[in-house]
């Protein structure tokens, strides 16, 4: 990547770039793939929610009482961008089991690149709520961004991007369009092709998941 300073977030744990590079690898097949963005999505998860504000109880174990710390903050609400952010639901839902979930259907379209919209529902108390949009992918980042500003539109107002692997130009739009939108990935990747792919990037993430390829 060039000197230029994107706002992005590397989670760049070795147990996250050993199971990435696992998935990037073309002769992982359906099964494997989908577990390994799980995994990585629960350690994406645990990384995202490290400075999540805490608060003190008072709790009884069966031998004395005490203090202990308890979740203080808004609630969580996950939003995977449909199809492939289906892929990193579970893992993040493994470690934030209270978490609403809400749906956007999005796809690109393959000729313009532009993001098309076709479904979207979401919780009633959306703005309350501290949201985690997912999708392993941010290509141009006009999926992204066009979710983003969906989520905005419906009233939300705290949303984190947490995406598997991106490409600059896609962390640059996301940047540009929603700045206060901080983004988590587990790879910066070098550079678009020609049909949108992400290089090296691991193909299309939704057709690897739901072996549609
Ligand atoms: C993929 C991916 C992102 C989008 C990224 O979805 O999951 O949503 O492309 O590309 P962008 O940053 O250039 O918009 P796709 O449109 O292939 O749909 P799918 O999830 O149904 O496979
Ligand atoms: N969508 C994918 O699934 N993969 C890419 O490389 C780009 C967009």
């Amino acid at each position: 990547m060039a000197e230029e300073k994107l706002n992005v977030h590397l989670i760049d744990h070795p147990l996250i770039q050993h199971k990435l590079t696992l998935m990037r690898q073309k002769t992982t097949g359906t099964k494997d793939f989908r577990e390994l963005l799980e995994e990585i999505s629960m350690l994406m998860a645990y990384e995202i929610t490290r400075n999540f504000p805490l608060k003190d109880v008072e709790i009884e174990t069966p031998v004395a009482k005490c203090k202990g710390k308890m979740l203080a903050g808004k609630k969580v609400g996950v939003v995977p961008i449909l199809r492939a952010g289906l892929g990193m639901l579970g893992g993040v839902v493994n470690m934030i089991p209270a978490a609403r979930v809400g749906h956007v259907g999005l796809y690109r379209d393959p000729e313009t690149l532009k993001p098309v919209e076709y479904y979207c529902k979401l919780p009633s108390d959306v703005a309350e709520r501290m949201l985690i949009v997912v999708d392993p992918m941010l290509a141009t980042g006009g999926s992204s961004s066009a979710a983003l500003t969906l989520l905005k539109e419906k009233g939300a107002k705290s949303i984190t991007l947490m995406c598997l692997v991106a490409a600059p130009e896609g962390i640059r739009l996301v940047n540009e369009e929603h700045p206060d939108v901080p983004i988590y990935v587990a790879a910066v990747d070098d550079h678009l092709n020609e049909k949108g792919y992400i290089v090296p990037g691991l193909g299309d993430a939704g057709d690897r998941i739901f072996g549609t390829l």
